[in-house]
């Protein structure tokens, strides 16, 4: 089966399975090829699960429901709070005041008919409340039962050590791929001391990284979010597809006769080595994308060809511009 790792107490399979693309974000996705890979994915071994309040908003968590209950004794499972949406299900801010905490707790419980939480996130520090107020009530939910393990999501190193001062800090999950490496410039280390794994989202560049096929992916729909990040705009799209040609001869340079490597295979085995304390939770809607990914666990990539792509540097921002700016 697949090899494991650890988070906290947890273990989980050393590939995760990133959901939120079979409610959100990407497109409309088929909800009959989403359910049916979410099953393939415990049938061949993964044990890791990620979902949050905001996919959909709600509905996300909703849709796994069945699936989770299915399976729950197999399966970790980890989900988020932290934003306030609108009507149209646009994030409008963030809220983590300590007296909203038990409410979303519930929430999320009541929407995945679950009775525990195993990994608990804080979607986004909120900037009007101390991180220690918040992960203080969530804390409480874990002395309730309610929530096994805490972790943060997309959270300063100041912020990582704040909370872990209160409450053990199990996971910092954070966007993290060979083209998103900001979380390497403290987040990470603060994580390491504190002894936090990282869970790194969007490891496949939220789809650019798988290769030739990225340039598909590239005729976006209007509804897909990328069409609003300045990587998948004009010159900065160009100038990336052109370091993913790369990537795909390094999976060339890989493949035998009998097995061909693929670029999203390449992607991955990058993040996964880049510590064992690494737990990626590539997206995927998709049968045939959820196995391709899974090969990433048996692909041996020399130091050579780790520098070589740790050296790709890409075009344009992560997110788009305003984004950014409410984060920092
Ligand atoms: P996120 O964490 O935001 O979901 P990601 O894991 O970096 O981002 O990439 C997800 C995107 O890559 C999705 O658009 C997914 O599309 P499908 O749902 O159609 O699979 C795409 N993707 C995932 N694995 C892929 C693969 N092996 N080949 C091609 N595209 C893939």
């Amino acid at each position: 089966m697949l090899p494991t790792r650890t988070i906290g107490d947890l273990t989980v399979s050393a590939l995760g399975l990133g959901c939120m693309g079979m409610s959100h974000a990407y497109g409309t996705p088929d909800t009959t090829e989403s359910l049916a890979t979410l099953h393939a994915a415990v049938d061949a071994g993964v044990t890791f699960f990620d979902t949050a309040d905001m996919y959909g908003p709600y509905t996300n968590e909703e849709f796994l429901a069945p699936f989770v209950q299915a399976h729950r004794d197999e399966i970790v499972l980890a989900t988020k709070f932290g934003f306030v949406m609108d009507e149209n299900a646009r994030p409008i801010g963030l809220d983590g005041r300590p007296e909203r905490v038990a409410g979303c707790v519930d929430g999320s419980l009541r929407r995945l008919g679950v009775d525990v939480i195993d990994l608990y996130y804080l979607h986004r520090v909120d900037p009007q409340v101390p991180v220690e107020e918040t992960v203080g009530a969530m804390a409480e939910q874990v002395k309730a039962g309610k929530v096994r393990a805490l972790g943060l999501s997309e959270a300063s190193a100041e912020d990582i050590r704040k909370a872990a001062a209160v409450h053990p800090i199990s996971a910092l999950q954070s966007e993290y791929s060979i083209f998103t490496r900001d979380v390497e410039e403290g987040p990470l280390q603060a994580a390491r001391e504190v002894g936090a794994s990282l869970v790194p989202y969007s490891p496949l560049g939220r789809g650019m990284l798988t290769g030739g096929r990225a340039a598909t992916v590239a005729a976006l729909r209007s509804n897909d979010f990328r069409t609003t990040i300045p990587r998948w705009q004009g010159e900065n799209l160009k100038a990336n597809l052109g370091l993913v040609d790369r990537i795909d001869e390094i999976a060339a340079e890989l493949s035998t006769d009998s097995r061909t490597v693929t670029a999203a295979q390449i992607a991955l085995a990058w993040v996964l080595a880049q510590g064992d304390d690494v737990v990626p939770i590539p997206g995927t809607t998709k049968r045939k994308n959820l196995a391709d990914n899974l090969g990433a666990v048996n692909v041996a990539l020399s130091a050579d060809q780790l520098s070589a792509l740790t050296a790709l540097s890409a075009a344009g921002s992560r997110l788009p511009e305003r984004t950014l700016r409410q984060r920092s």
